[in-house]
């Protein structure tokens, strides 16, 4: 094969993955993970609207992005609990950048050890904080689903891709947190690995229902993602994991914009998980 043959594929490959002259919306985009999906669809040339709560601060990874790409991204007000607030948002980023090609359905909460509040034991945990995790997790995922998916569907094309976890697959490990401080000891909410789980079923349901709109629907699973946790908790995660560490944002960027585009053409209603193997064994 000939130099120029090997490079007309190579440039024919990367042609797979890139998403020039198409809008993307990441639900939940100015917190952690939302600028690490928002850079790698920028990356592939996409224009990208990031929905966020009204008011919600944005994390520095995202302000960065904001001063690098003033042109390409723009930030709108969506609480993905409220049809009313998500109906409004979409109309005002069709008519400002475009029909959304692809959706991230990425918004979610959880309560990580570090947030604070109060701990309790399983028996006492308040239904409250149960309640609002499917409310954010499922049901926002839902609502942006049913607004914005049935637009794609309508329209014939689309890429949705959900936000799952490691912990829609397999129970939290709880002893990765047993050496944190604190009378009563924290525990990871069976809330959120629930909520996520149902995500996770559910981006088969949208598969079954849209395939023949040429809408594909997966959803994404990373593992911890390597943030502020105390040195011991890392230690103990990467034991855990075949890869031997936690996930960094560049491991996450390939998949996602893998799942986005036309690279996988074939594939729906499939849970990638980007857990360096941690559900492998
Ligand atoms: N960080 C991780 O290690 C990790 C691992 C696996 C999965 N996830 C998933 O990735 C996604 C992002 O997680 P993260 O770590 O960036 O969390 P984060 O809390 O840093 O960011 C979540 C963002 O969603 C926004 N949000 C919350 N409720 C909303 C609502 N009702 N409407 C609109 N926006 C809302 C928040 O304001 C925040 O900016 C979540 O779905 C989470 O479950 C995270």
């Amino acid at each position: 094969m000939s130099v120029g043959h090997s490079r007309v594929l190579a440039s024919g490959a990367e042609g797979w993955f890139r998403l020039d002259d198409h809008v993307a919306l990441v639900t939940g985009a100015c917190g952690t993970l939302g600028p690490i999906w928002v850079e790698a669809l920028l990356e592939a040339g996409a224009r990208v609207a990031a929905l966020e709560l009204p008011g919600a601060p944005a994390s520095a990874g995202y302000k960065a992005l904001e001063s690098r790409c003033r042109d390409r991204l723009r930030r709108f007000d969506c609480d993905i609990t409220n049809r009313d607030s998500i109906e409004t948002a979409a109309a005002a980023l069709v008519r400002e950048i475009g029909e959304p090609a692809v959706l991230v359905n990425n918004a979610g909460v959880d309560q990580p050890p570090d947030a604070g509040g109060a701990r309790s034991p399983i028996e006492a945990l308040p239904i409250e904080q149960f309640r609002r995790m499917v409310e954010v997790n499922l049901l926002g995922t839902f609502q942006v689903t049913q607004v914005i998916g049935g637009g794609m569907a309508a329209r014939g094309s689309g890429s949705i891709v959900n936000i799952g976890s490691l912990y829609a697959a397999v129970s939290p490990d709880q002893r990765l947190y047993d050496h944190m401080p604190g009378d009563v000891p924290f525990l990871k909410s069976p809330a959120y690995g629930a909520s996520k789980a149902a995500v996770v079923n559910m981006t088969k349901y949208f598969a079954a229902l849209w395939g023949s709109c040429g809408v594909r629907v997966n959803a994404l699973s990373p593992g911890g993602v390597q943030g502020a946790q105390d040195d011991q908790f890392k230690a103990k995660y990467g034991a855990r994991v075949p890869l031997g560490r936690m996930a960094q944002a560049e491991d996450l960027k390939g998949p996602l914009v893998f799942l986005a585009s036309r690279a996988s053409s074939y594939v729906t209603g499939h849970e990638l998980r980007v857990d360096g193997g941690f559900t492998a064994w």
